[in-house]
């Protein structure tokens, strides 16, 4: 059972991001909405996906994604979208899914002010092995998928056991 140690006014918001947005960041996106809402935390925490590219605006996640996903009994309700400057102000959390995505995001941070947003990678919550990338699956097979699900799933339950601690939320 979750109580909430203060009055929660407004909603934390998270996004994750990946190159395309079709591969990780919408499957990070599917994995943790369902996290969330099993803490019964979905009334406080706001949960996007976009690239760093826009080459896959409003298409839907690689069907690779979506199977590794619905193996696992999630469904992913995402369109492709990029990352903008206005996501600094509205995000708390912007989790990039590599190195390249991280520096990236924090080069279109650094050209248009600071905003409140907390920029992270992924893997710093992954207790197997912190700090590295969460592979780009794209040009490869099924099995980089569930690579990629496997580490998702752990470093996201670690990411909201932070937000949970950050927020004072038990
Ligand atoms: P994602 O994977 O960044 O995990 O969505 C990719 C998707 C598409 C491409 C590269 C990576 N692409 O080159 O189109």
């Amino acid at each position: 059972m979750l109580f909430l140690k203060k009055n929660y006014f407004c909603m934390i918001g998270v996004l994750f991001v990946c190159l395309g947005n079709i591969c990780r960041s919408p499957l990070a996106e599917g994995i943790f909405k369902r996290k969330v809402e099993e803490a019964g935390l979905e009334e406080l925490i706001t949960i996007d996906s976009a690239g760093t590219s826009g080459w896959h605006i409003n298409e839907p996640p690689d069907r690779r994604s979506v199977d590794i996903a619905r193996k696992n009994g999630i469904s992913l309700d995402h369109y492709g979208q990029q990352i903008s400057p206005k996501d600094f102000d509205q995000f708390d959390y912007i989790i990039a899914m590599d190195g390249d995505n991280y520096d990236d995001i924090i080069r279109m941070r650094d050209s248009h002010g600071n905003g409140k947003a907390k920029v992270l990678i992924m893997r710093e919550f992954d207790d197997q092995q912190s700090g590295s990338d969460v592979p780009d699956p794209y040009y490869g097979g099924p099995n980089g998928f569930q690579l990629v699900y496997d580490m998702l799933d752990e470093s996201l339950s670690n990411f909201l056991n932070r937000i949970v601690d950050d927020h004072g939320l038990k």
